[in-house]
Protein backbone atom coordinates (compact mmCIF):
# COMPACT_ATOMS: atom_id res chain seq x y z
CA UNK A 1 0.00 0.00 0.00
CA UNK A 2 0.98 3.57 -0.43
CA UNK A 3 2.50 5.44 1.87
CA UNK A 4 0.73 8.08 3.93
CA UNK A 5 3.56 9.93 5.30
CA UNK A 6 6.66 9.91 3.62
CA UNK A 7 9.95 11.76 4.66
CA UNK A 8 13.10 11.59 2.66
CA UNK A 9 16.31 12.86 3.40
CA UNK A 10 14.81 16.02 6.04
CA UNK A 11 17.05 18.10 7.76
CA UNK A 12 17.17 21.04 9.86
CA UNK A 13 19.50 23.23 11.06
CA UNK A 14 19.57 26.08 13.85
CA UNK A 15 21.80 28.70 13.16
CA UNK A 16 25.19 26.26 13.18
CA UNK A 17 23.38 23.58 14.88
CA UNK A 18 22.27 20.46 12.98
CA UNK A 19 19.32 19.62 14.01
CA UNK A 20 17.87 17.12 11.75
CA UNK A 21 20.22 15.41 9.72
CA UNK A 22 19.36 13.25 6.38
CA UNK A 23 16.00 11.84 8.28
CA UNK A 24 14.43 9.31 6.03
CA UNK A 25 10.87 7.22 6.77
CA UNK A 26 7.05 6.61 5.60
CA UNK A 27 4.31 5.61 7.72
CA UNK A 28 1.96 3.05 6.24
CA UNK A 29 -1.67 3.73 6.62
CA UNK A 30 -3.34 2.84 9.50
CA UNK A 31 0.14 2.40 11.06
CA UNK A 32 0.98 2.81 15.06
CA UNK A 33 4.25 3.79 14.63
CA UNK A 34 6.65 4.80 18.00
CA UNK A 35 9.51 7.55 17.47
CA UNK A 36 11.94 7.45 20.63
CA UNK A 37 15.57 9.04 21.20
CA UNK A 38 17.11 10.66 23.95
CA UNK A 39 16.14 13.91 25.08
CA UNK A 40 17.28 16.86 22.71
CA UNK A 41 17.78 13.92 19.40
CA UNK A 42 15.03 15.92 17.25
CA UNK A 43 12.10 13.97 17.56
CA UNK A 44 9.79 17.66 18.48
CA UNK A 45 11.71 19.46 15.53
CA UNK A 46 10.91 16.32 13.35
CA UNK A 47 7.26 16.57 14.06
CA UNK A 48 7.32 20.58 14.12
CA UNK A 49 8.53 19.77 10.25
CA UNK A 50 6.31 17.17 9.37
CA UNK A 51 3.03 19.58 11.21
CA UNK A 52 4.81 22.51 9.43
CA UNK A 53 5.15 24.72 12.75
CA UNK A 54 8.77 24.82 11.33
CA UNK A 55 10.19 24.48 7.53
CA UNK A 56 12.97 21.34 7.35
CA UNK A 57 16.08 23.11 5.34
CA UNK A 58 16.39 19.97 3.05
CA UNK A 59 14.25 16.69 1.56
CA UNK A 60 11.11 16.24 1.04
CA UNK A 61 7.42 15.27 2.61
CA UNK A 62 5.17 13.90 1.52
CA UNK A 63 1.50 13.18 2.48
CA UNK A 64 -0.72 10.73 0.38
CA UNK A 65 1.44 11.65 -2.40
CA UNK A 66 1.62 15.24 -2.75
CA UNK A 67 4.60 17.35 -1.36
CA UNK A 68 3.90 19.14 1.42
CA UNK A 69 7.16 20.75 2.80
CA UNK A 70 6.36 24.39 1.69
CA UNK A 71 3.06 24.14 2.77
CA UNK A 72 1.74 26.14 6.03
CA UNK A 73 0.82 24.59 9.13
CA UNK A 74 -2.88 25.36 8.68
CA UNK A 75 -2.96 23.90 5.19
CA UNK A 76 -1.73 20.82 6.76
CA UNK A 77 -3.86 20.67 9.38
CA UNK A 78 -6.80 20.76 6.64
CA UNK A 79 -4.63 17.86 4.86
CA UNK A 80 -5.31 15.81 7.70
CA UNK A 81 -2.03 16.25 9.85
CA UNK A 82 -2.61 17.05 13.53
CA UNK A 83 -0.59 16.87 16.11
CA UNK A 84 -0.74 16.92 20.42
CA UNK A 85 2.14 19.33 21.97
CA UNK A 86 4.75 18.16 24.35
CA UNK A 87 3.48 21.26 26.75
CA UNK A 88 -0.21 21.06 26.42
CA UNK A 89 -1.25 24.86 25.92
CA UNK A 90 -4.84 24.83 26.79
CA UNK A 91 -7.00 28.35 26.97
CA UNK A 92 -6.59 28.08 30.73
CA UNK A 93 -10.02 30.52 31.23
CA UNK A 94 -12.46 28.41 28.82
CA UNK A 95 -14.69 25.32 30.01
CA UNK A 96 -12.77 21.94 28.46
CA UNK A 97 -15.90 22.35 25.70
CA UNK A 98 -14.67 25.61 24.52
CA UNK A 99 -11.19 24.56 24.08
CA UNK A 100 -12.53 22.47 21.61
CA UNK A 101 -14.83 24.51 20.10
CA UNK A 102 -11.55 27.12 19.09
CA UNK A 103 -9.79 24.45 17.00
CA UNK A 104 -13.61 23.43 15.61
CA UNK A 105 -14.13 26.77 14.21
CA UNK A 106 -10.45 27.59 12.77
CA UNK A 107 -10.17 24.20 11.34
CA UNK A 108 -13.61 22.42 10.71
CA UNK A 109 -15.30 25.76 10.16
CA UNK A 110 -17.96 24.44 12.48
CA UNK A 111 -20.02 27.02 15.30
CA UNK A 112 -23.08 26.28 17.10
CA UNK A 113 -24.80 23.71 17.90
CA UNK A 114 -22.87 21.37 15.41
CA UNK A 115 -19.79 22.50 16.80
CA UNK A 116 -21.32 21.43 20.42
CA UNK A 117 -22.10 18.67 19.45
CA UNK A 118 -19.03 17.54 17.51
CA UNK A 119 -17.35 18.33 20.91
CA UNK A 120 -19.56 16.10 23.24
CA UNK A 121 -18.54 13.29 20.83
CA UNK A 122 -14.68 14.02 20.98
CA UNK A 123 -15.13 14.43 24.60
CA UNK A 124 -17.04 11.62 25.00
CA UNK A 125 -14.12 9.31 22.88
CA UNK A 126 -11.56 10.46 25.66
CA UNK A 127 -13.57 10.03 28.70
CA UNK A 128 -13.84 13.57 28.89
CA UNK A 129 -17.39 14.07 28.70
CA UNK A 130 -18.42 14.50 32.48
CA UNK A 131 -15.11 17.36 32.41
CA UNK A 132 -17.19 19.56 29.65
CA UNK A 133 -18.17 22.13 31.56
CA UNK A 134 -15.49 22.42 33.47
CA UNK A 135 -12.61 25.05 33.19
CA UNK A 136 -9.79 23.66 31.93
CA UNK A 137 -7.30 25.22 34.92
CA UNK A 138 -9.03 22.71 37.24
CA UNK A 139 -8.41 19.56 35.07
CA UNK A 140 -5.70 17.42 36.41
CA UNK A 141 -3.03 16.23 34.50
CA UNK A 142 -3.91 13.05 32.91
CA UNK A 143 -7.23 14.88 32.13
CA UNK A 144 -5.14 17.94 30.49
CA UNK A 145 -3.26 15.10 28.25
CA UNK A 146 -6.31 13.79 27.08
CA UNK A 147 -7.78 17.27 26.27
CA UNK A 148 -4.95 18.00 24.76
CA UNK A 149 -5.46 15.08 22.55
CA UNK A 150 -9.27 16.00 21.81
CA UNK A 151 -8.23 19.27 20.79
CA UNK A 152 -5.59 17.56 17.85
CA UNK A 153 -8.66 15.12 17.41
CA UNK A 154 -10.80 18.59 16.24
CA UNK A 155 -9.56 18.58 13.23
CA UNK A 156 -10.81 15.20 12.13
CA UNK A 157 -7.14 13.86 11.68
CA UNK A 158 -5.85 10.94 9.19
CA UNK A 159 -2.35 11.18 10.78
CA UNK A 160 -2.30 12.03 14.88
CA UNK A 161 0.90 13.01 16.19
CA UNK A 162 1.64 12.28 19.56
CA UNK A 163 4.01 13.96 21.55
CA UNK A 164 4.77 12.66 24.80
CA UNK A 165 1.26 12.69 26.05
CA UNK A 166 2.41 10.69 28.16
CA UNK A 167 4.79 12.54 30.40
CA UNK A 168 4.24 12.67 33.79
CA UNK A 169 1.27 10.27 34.18
CA UNK A 170 1.27 7.31 36.44
CA UNK A 171 0.78 3.88 35.17
CA UNK A 172 -2.94 2.91 35.35
CA UNK A 173 -2.94 6.83 33.89
CA UNK A 174 -0.73 5.45 31.46
CA UNK A 175 -2.83 2.84 30.34
CA UNK A 176 -5.65 5.42 29.91
CA UNK A 177 -4.07 7.60 27.34
CA UNK A 178 -2.63 4.26 25.17
CA UNK A 179 -6.24 3.06 25.53
CA UNK A 180 -7.51 6.10 23.72
CA UNK A 181 -5.15 5.97 21.14
CA UNK A 182 -5.48 2.26 20.14
CA UNK A 183 -9.27 3.21 20.32
CA UNK A 184 -8.35 5.97 17.89
CA UNK A 185 -5.62 3.54 15.44
CA UNK A 186 -8.83 1.39 15.39
CA UNK A 187 -10.91 4.13 14.08
CA UNK A 188 -8.33 4.00 11.39
CA UNK A 189 -6.63 7.10 12.01
CA UNK A 190 -2.79 6.39 11.29
CA UNK A 191 -0.76 7.23 14.67
CA UNK A 192 2.92 8.58 15.47
CA UNK A 193 3.33 8.26 19.22
CA UNK A 194 6.65 10.09 20.49
CA UNK A 195 7.39 8.67 24.07
CA UNK A 196 9.78 8.31 26.79
CA UNK A 197 7.94 5.60 28.81
CA UNK A 198 9.40 2.41 26.81
CA UNK A 199 6.90 -0.20 28.28
CA UNK A 200 3.86 2.17 26.43
CA UNK A 201 5.73 2.45 23.29
CA UNK A 202 6.72 -1.51 23.39
CA UNK A 203 2.82 -2.08 23.52
CA UNK A 204 1.68 0.18 21.35
CA UNK A 205 4.01 0.40 18.29
CA UNK A 206 3.44 -2.27 15.51
CA UNK A 207 7.28 -0.52 14.49
CA UNK A 208 9.45 1.98 16.33
CA UNK A 209 12.19 3.96 15.13
CA UNK A 210 14.92 5.50 17.29
CA UNK A 211 16.69 8.84 16.57
CA UNK A 212 20.10 10.12 17.98
CA UNK A 213 21.14 13.32 17.54
CA UNK A 214 19.12 14.17 14.97
CA UNK A 215 19.75 10.47 12.53
CA UNK A 216 17.72 7.60 12.67
CA UNK A 217 20.01 5.17 14.44
CA UNK A 218 17.63 2.23 13.83
CA UNK A 219 14.34 1.05 13.14
CA UNK A 220 12.85 -2.37 13.86
CA UNK A 221 9.46 -4.03 16.03
CA UNK A 222 9.88 -2.73 19.47
CA UNK A 223 11.77 -6.04 20.74
CA UNK A 224 13.60 -5.40 18.24
CA UNK A 225 14.62 -1.83 19.31
CA UNK A 226 15.03 -2.49 22.66
CA UNK A 227 17.02 -4.89 22.60
CA UNK A 228 19.32 -3.10 19.80
CA UNK A 229 22.98 -2.67 21.20
CA UNK A 230 23.25 1.13 19.47
CA UNK A 231 19.96 2.34 21.19
CA UNK A 232 20.87 1.47 24.53
CA UNK A 233 24.08 3.09 24.09
CA UNK A 234 22.13 6.20 22.54
CA UNK A 235 20.60 6.16 25.82
CA UNK A 236 22.58 5.24 28.58
CA UNK A 237 25.43 7.13 26.90
CA UNK A 238 29.22 5.56 26.39
N1 LIG B 1 13.57 26.54 17.78
C1 LIG B 1 14.78 26.07 18.13
N2 LIG B 1 15.87 26.86 18.08
C2 LIG B 1 17.11 26.39 18.41
N3 LIG B 1 17.34 25.13 18.79
C3 LIG B 1 16.29 24.29 18.83
C4 LIG B 1 14.96 24.71 18.52
N4 LIG B 1 14.12 23.65 18.67
C5 LIG B 1 14.90 22.62 19.06
N5 LIG B 1 16.19 23.00 19.17
C6 LIG B 1 17.32 22.13 19.54
O1 LIG B 1 17.29 21.01 18.68
C7 LIG B 1 17.59 19.82 19.40
C8 LIG B 1 16.46 18.84 19.27
O2 LIG B 1 15.37 19.30 20.04
P1 LIG B 1 13.98 18.55 20.07
O3 LIG B 1 13.07 19.37 20.89
O4 LIG B 1 13.57 18.22 18.70
O5 LIG B 1 14.38 17.22 20.86
P2 LIG B 1 13.44 16.05 21.39
O6 LIG B 1 13.99 14.79 20.84
O7 LIG B 1 12.02 16.36 21.14
O8 LIG B 1 13.78 16.10 22.96
P3 LIG B 1 12.82 15.78 24.22
O9 LIG B 1 12.80 14.30 24.36
O10 LIG B 1 13.56 16.43 25.35
O11 LIG B 1 11.49 16.38 23.97
C9 LIG B 1 17.88 20.25 20.84
O12 LIG B 1 19.27 20.40 20.99
C10 LIG B 1 17.17 21.58 20.93
O13 LIG B 1 17.79 22.40 21.88
MG1 LIG C 1 10.40 16.69 22.35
Amino acid sequence: MEAILEVSGVGKNFGGFTALSDVTLSVAPGERLGLIGPNGSGKTTLINCISGALFNDGGSIRFNGSEISRRSAHQRTRLGISRSFQIPQPFRSMTVEDNLLVPLAYVGGMSGSSARKEAGRILEQMGLAAKSDMLSSQLSQVELRKMELARAMAARPKLLISDEAMAGLAGAEVDEVLEILFELNSLGITIIMIEHIMQAVMKFSQRVICLDAGQIICEGTPQEIFNNPEVQRAYLGD
